[in-house]
């Protein structure tokens, strides 16, 4: 259950972009494919106050300072999230040790009520050992997920009832700069190689 357009505000955001005043300097660049370049300045993201998989409090700011790879689902998901999970570990072990260890994977979960800190924490470990999970209350991930303009529902209960539920949502890998700016985004099924190189273009 996953949704890949582009959240309306999102959409309208790009089609904003002030292109015709970048610098050379400024220039993305160019995409990989399944990547959608955002120029610096564009206003996606913003401040969020969330808890790691280790019971931690992680705002917006502490991911700055490095690159970070951030992605919104949750560990029930049955197929895409562990997908794109895999592949951003992927992605960073591509890059070796040096280069990986200055990119920062992040999977925020969509489902607070069944992704505890505790759940969060053998779901991660599953993928990479540098995946921060977070998680929160309610209104602080749908306060996380506004800033990324990321969709999600609840889908309809499975046949199982109770707490056999899918999530629907919207699937982005989202690359953040050092200074927390959405540079990147990329579509579900993007490569890790892909990523690795849209990573290796990044980092000085
Ligand atoms: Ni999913």
């Amino acid at each position: 259950m996953h949704r890949n357009l582009f959240a309306p505000g999102l959409a309208l955001a790009l089609f904003l972009a002030p292109a015709t005043h970048a610098q050379p300097s400024d220039r993305p660049p160019a995409a990989v494919p399944g990547e959608t370049t955002l120029p610096q300045g564009v206003a996606l993201g913003g401040a969020f106050s969330l808890t790691d998989q280790a019971g931690r409090a992680v705002a917006d700011g502490d991911l700055r300072g490095r690159w970070a790879l951030l992605y919104f689902g949750y560990t029930s998901c049955p197929d895409v999230c562990p997908t794109e999970l895999q592949t951003m570990a992927a992605a960073l072990d591509a890059l070796g040790p040096e280069l990986g260890a200055r990119v920062r994977p992040v999977f925020v979960t969509i489902d607070p009520e069944r992704d505890t800190p505790e759940r969060l924490a053998d779901y991660v470990a599953l993928f990479h050992p540098q995946l921060i999970g977070l998680t929160g209350s309610a209104a602080q991930v749908a306060q996380a997920a506004r800033a990324y303009r990321v969709y999600y529902a609840r889908a309809r209960p499975g046949d199982g009832g109770g707490d056999a539920y899918l999530m629907d949502h919207s699937s982005f890998i989202y690359l953040l700069d050092p200074d927390g700016g959405v540079r990147a985004l990329f579509r579900p099924g993007t490569t890790a190689e892909n990523l690795a190189a849209a990573l290796r273009r990044r980092l000085p």
